[in-house]
């Protein structure tokens, strides 16, 4: 059997599957999805990254696959319902990237509260001339109110860092959950106009597709905070930049973009924007568990012959 894989991933792929009859292909540079349906025609296990659009036409051009194992907890670069048709098992990395992610979250949070990338760049330009009462001036985290779009593992797990920052937390999703601490049900309107910072944490879907857009960013307040570690595309760009440029929201904070690696231009201009690159859950401890999922489905499909956890179209 053949496992192709688009990328190095930072564990030893091959080791692990020494005592199988399973061959490991491991990309040298990133595959376009020609060279992807070139290497996968005849596997049957393919280990992709998110950047790797898994559509419908790679799968009729793989048929020997049973399964594709994402090396992500999103799969919106996938089309499980195809792959469900056909009986290619789909799995995701859930959990192990839930903290890593949600501290890079919150990192962004207090970065563009308090404009500490800004901040860095002006000192070292030797701006500081010595203490003044007006320099550097940003805004409370303590004790505003979080809100989180999208309240599943890794917006929940924002909710929790911002208690330990006294904040109020309101949530929307498409239900309520249970939680051990205190946060408030709202629907989308009162999220974006109460919240002092706003984290999205939802999956890329077509109802959140553009979720956020000039309306959105109108109804929020002057000071809002806007921290995006889940998709870009839920967010209208376009018009992010718009309200960035007329201050009608403090900041933005931003791990994903809408054309990913494209970044606007104009982004990369402004003061109040902060940029990383798709780092969410960048620890190699992290990155390594998520690798160590991705082979264990692939196992369960092709060696053990069954079902995995991390199955996300069975
Ligand atoms: P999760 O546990 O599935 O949480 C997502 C939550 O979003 C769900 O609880 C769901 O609740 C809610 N949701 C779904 N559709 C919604 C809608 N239309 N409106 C509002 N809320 C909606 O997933 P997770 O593990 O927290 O990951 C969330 C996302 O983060 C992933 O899908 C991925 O895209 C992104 N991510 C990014 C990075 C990064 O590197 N930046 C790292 C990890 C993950 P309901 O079903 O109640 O709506
Ligand atoms: C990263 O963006 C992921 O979905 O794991
Ligand atoms: C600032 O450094 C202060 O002492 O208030």
């Amino acid at each position: 059997m053949k496992l192709y894989v688009t990328n190095q991933l930072p564990i030893n792929i091959k080791d692990h599957f020494t005592d199988s009859d399973i061959d490991v292909h491991i990309a040298g540079k990133r595959p376009d999805k020609k060279e992807i349906i070139e290497h996968c025609r005849d596997a049957q296990g393919i280990i992709c990254l998110l950047a790797d659009s898994i559509d419908s036409e790679v799968i009729d051009n793989c048929p020997e696959l049973r399964i594709i194992a994402n090396y992500a907890v999103g799969y919106d670069n996938i089309d499980i319902e195809y792959a469900r048709k056909k009986g290619i098992v789909v799995t995701n990395t859930p959990d192990v990237l839930t903290e890593t992610t949600a501290d890079l979250a919150f990192g962004l949070l207090i970065a563009g509260a308090r404009r500490i990338v800004e901040a860095d760049e002006y000192t070292r330009a030797g701006n500081f001339k010595g203490w003044r009462p007006d320099e550097m001036l940003g805004t409370d985290v303590h004790s505003k109110t979080l809100g989180i779009f999208g309240f599943g593992r890794i917006g929940q797990a924002v909710a929790r860092r911002g208690l330990g920052f006294n904040m109020d937390i309101i949530y929307s999703s498409r239900h309520k959950k249970t939680v051990d601490f205190e946060s408030g049900y709202v629907n989308f309107d009162t999220l974006v106009s109460r919240s002092d910072f706003i984290s999205i944490n939802a999956p890329l879907t077509d109802q959140t597709y553009h979720r956020f857009d000039y309306n959105t960013f109108s109804a929020m307040k002057d000071e809002a905070v806007i921290i995006n570690t889940a998709r870009g595309k839920i967010i209208n760009e376009e018009d992010l930049v718009r309200a960035l440029k007329e201050k009608t929201i403090r900041c933005a904070c931003l791990d994903v973009y809408e054309n990913e690696p494209e970044i606007q231009g104009e982004l990369k201009h402004l003061d109040n924007v902060i940029l990383t690159p798709h780092a969410g859950s960048a620890s190699l401890k992290t990155r390594r568990e998520m690798a160590e999922i991705c082979i264990n489905a692939v196992k369960d499909v092709l060696v053990r012959g069954k079902e995995p956890d991390v199955c996300v179209n069975c």
